[in-house]
């Protein structure tokens, strides 16, 4: 008995290798001709991988002991036995393939599924070489023929050919898969209507009735009172509404005209309340707001604090203080974010490097790439100090420094750098119990990251992302600080893209997430969770999914005073399409009556008029020119790295044997449905059918007519 299982043991362990062995190289190989079949290429998560394993380990383990049962279970007995454990084995894992095609979300591929093949055969057809030499039956290279010959001569059981030809159907699948669409399109259906977003524990609805907000970008709640929400429009608005009501929305502030253009990372970025906004103190109506001043002549980031103590708008907007103002370039790319007041009552400034290569790695530059620390409430004494330097290119004041600052004293340094090497930290949020600060640092073309920030610490940009030292950028001789590597990195996908770095949640309401640091990718949508005490992580679990927000936008996530995850959601420029969106529970009423909201939505969607050409510019600016470029040349930011051809849409030849119908169904179900590349991401569900037919039209007009 025990023989038994240590033998079945050896044998899902060898194929277990085998798959994991066979992943690797269909990572880097390609064994099946690309005229034979068009295999896109395929990224797999560590996520992917363990459903493989999973799905291949339980079925050829099923496999293995319904053919003992059969077959009698010395598999060892003779080359015959063996062999017929091999067809075993090849229903086993031609059973887990089908299963993976067709129900799961993983992205398929025959290529791996050939290569898992072929590495577990051969691990085990030398087991069982091996096992005949040591029971002195035959030597191991006569065990390994015999074997082989039985292979062959099994073929003659009607049995075998049944196995070969269910061997065959995932092949034959993958080949309609890859050129027939209308099979595709089944295919498709069926994968999403086994993996609906809804499958996943939560989902968003609107967490202030129905109240919108355009653009919302931050929002805050003052300690004294857990029932007033503030919440910071992009285009430099700052609302007052009744929480969770969302009555008596109100304008607090209008920057609009400070702020200037507003294009793709600027405008109001982030917000905080003094300590004590709403007691009665000095201090009890003191607001700081950092946005870029964006105009064709230049941008100035800066943050200052207003008195909402007046009653009237303009008498709070002329109540400004500038505390820091620091120009940069102008093409407006890493500002960073958030402004936090920390449990100490310090403010912490969350910074991006401004795209100022000179800066990267740097303490003497300016409030560029870093954690920055600074006392608004001017204490002085044993507490903090004024301010030593100005940074290049800018002007501080209206602030001290804290002494207990990590470079107080470093010469020419900027005292208030708190941690550095950082290159966009959108988003920062401390943990309410140990007064921890996390950030997500969003990444250049392949890498983001989750950092936890201590004291002084050095997060390595540019010459690490994520665990990878980067090519042509050289590590500094002296290292400033402390280095740090990232809790969590994760790789780019088609879907994955900008981390928006969330808060460390801490409470009942959304159960799963408790002890948790909560999340989300800015392009998928996807609400990630990790545990707050890991050291670092591989692998996320995820919570939800804004589905019909991706790729819109979350740009916040905060744990607001009643224990609701609230999530920023930017919608349209210049239209209340933004809310302020909490996690509820998906089988909650709030979350079934948002499911059916949709569903009906969905379905009585008019076949309305096509977009303006504004907006069907935007939706490409936001959605579709990062790969496909401005002009829709193939020549997009990201498309050196997707490893997959972007098309040229001003090539006349390419339109000519494409018909709207088949761009529509590339649209709905992304490259992966119709055989192409998977990096081009599906659009169901995130486009309506109106913005899809639109963009399809824009496609067609960027052909060259000359
Ligand atoms: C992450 C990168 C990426 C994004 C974002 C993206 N695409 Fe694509 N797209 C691709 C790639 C790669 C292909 C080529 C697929 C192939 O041929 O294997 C492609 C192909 C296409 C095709 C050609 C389909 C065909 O049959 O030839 C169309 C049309 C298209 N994309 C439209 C869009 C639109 C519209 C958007 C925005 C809503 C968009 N794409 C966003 C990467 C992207």
């Amino acid at each position: 008995m025990a023989k038994r299982a240590a033998i079945l043991a050896l044998q899902m362990l060898l194929v277990t290798l085998g798959v994991r062995l066979g992943a690797e190289m269909a990572q880097s190989v390609r064994i099946i001709p690309k005229a034979l079949l068009h295999l896109p290429e395929v990224v797999f998560g560590a996520a992917d991988m363990r459903t493989v394993i999973l799905s291949v380990f339980v079925a050829v383990l099923l496999a293995f002991i319904a053919n003992r049962f059969i077959n009698g279970w010395d598999i060892f007995a003779s080359a015959r036995r063996f062999a017929k454990e091999l067809y075993a084995f090849l229903t086993g894992i031609i059973a887990a393939s089908l299963y993976l095609f067709l129900l799961t979300g993983v992205n398929f591929s025959p290529e791996l599924l050939l290569d898992a093949t072929i590495f577990s055969v051969l691990f085990l057809l030398i087991a069982f070489a091996i096992v005949r030499q040591m029971r002195k039956v035959e030597s191991a290279p006569k065990a390994f023929g015999a074997a082989f010959i039985n292979i062959f001569t099994l073929l003659k059981s009607p049995w075998a050919w049944l196995v070969v030809a269910f061997a065959l159907t995932p092949v034959v699948m993958a080949y309609k898969f890859t050129t027939d669409r209308d099979f595709a399109a089944a295919v498709t259906n069926l994968r999403v209507s086994a993996n609906s977003a809804s499958d996943l524990p939560y989902t968003l609805v609107n967490a202030v009735g129905d109240t919108r907000f355009e653009t919302p970008i931050m929002v805050q709640f003052a300690d004294s009172d857990p029932s007033t929400m503030y919440v910071l429009e992009r285009n430099g608005r700052l609302y007052r509404t009744d929480y969770p009501s969302g009555m008596n929305k109100t304008l607090l502030l209008d920057l609009r005209a400070a702020v200037g253009d507003v294009e793709m990372e600027n405008g109001a970025l982030g917000f905080d309340l003094h300590p004590q906004f709403g007691t009665d103190s000095e201090n009890s109506a003191f607001l700081y707001v950092y946005y870029t001043e964006f105009r064709a002549d230049g941008q100035t980031n800066r943050l200052e604090r207003y008195d909402m103590s007046p009653s009237t708008e303009e008498e709070r907007r002329a109540t400004r203080l500038p505390l820091i103002a620091q120009e940069r370039n102008a093409d407006g790319y890493h500002n960073g974010g958030s402004v936090e007041f920390g449990p100490d009552g310090m403010l912490y400034l969350a910074l991006g490097e401004a795209s100022d290569a000179s800066c990267h790695q740097r303490i003497d530059c300016g409030f560029k790439g870093g954690i920055f620390r600074i006392d608004v409430d001017m204490q002085g004494g044993e507490i903090s100090k004024p301010i030593s330097r100005q940074p290049e290119n800018g002007s501080s004041a209206n602030y001290y420094i804290p002494l207990d600052n990590p470079f107080v004293g470093t010469p020419d340094a900027m005292e208030e750098f708190w941690a550095l090497g950082l290159r966009n930290p959108f988003r920062i949020g401390f943990d309410s119990e140990t007064g921890e600060l996390w950030a997500g640092e969003v990444g250049s073309t392949v890498w983001e990251e989750v950092n936890r920030i201590e004291k002084g610490g050095n997060y390595q940009f540019p010459y690490i992302e994520g665990r990878e030292v980067q090519d042509g950028k050289t590590k500094p001789e002296t290292i400033i600080g402390t280095e740090h590597p990232p809790v969590y990195t994760y790789k780019h996908t088609a879907f994955l893209r900008s981390v928006i770095g969330g808060s460390p949640y801490h409470g009942s309401v959304v159960a799963e997430a408790d002890g948790h640091y909560v999340f989300l990718d800015n392009y998928s949508g996807e609400v990630f969770t990790l545990p707050l005490d890991a050291e670092t992580v591989e692998t996320v679990d995820v919570l939800a999914r804004a589905k019909d927000v991706a790729q819109r936008g979350p740009t916040s996530l905060i744990q607001a005073p009643d224990g609701n995850i609230l999530i920023t959601v930017m919608g349209d420029n210049d239209q209340p399409t933004g809310m302020v969106a909490k996690l509820v529970s998906s089988d909650s009423d709030e979350g079934e009556a948002a499911a059916e909201e949709a569903r009906i939505a969905e379905n009585a969607a008019p076949a309305a008029a096509p977009l303006s050409p504004a907006q069907v510019n935007s939706l490409w600016g936001t959605n579709c020119a990062r790969c496909h470029g401005a002009e829709g040349r193939g020549d997009g930011p990201d498309s050196q790295e997707l490893g997959a051809y972007v098309p040229d849409f001003t090539d006349p030849n390419y339109h000519k044997w494409r018909s709207d119908e088949a761009l529509k169904q590339v649209l709905i179900g992304g490259g992966s449905a119709v055989g192409q590349s998977p990096m081009m991401p599906p659009w169901e569900g995130v486009l309506s059918d109106r913005e899809m037919d639109s963009l399809i039209q824009h496609v067609r007009d960027f052909e060259d007519e000359g």
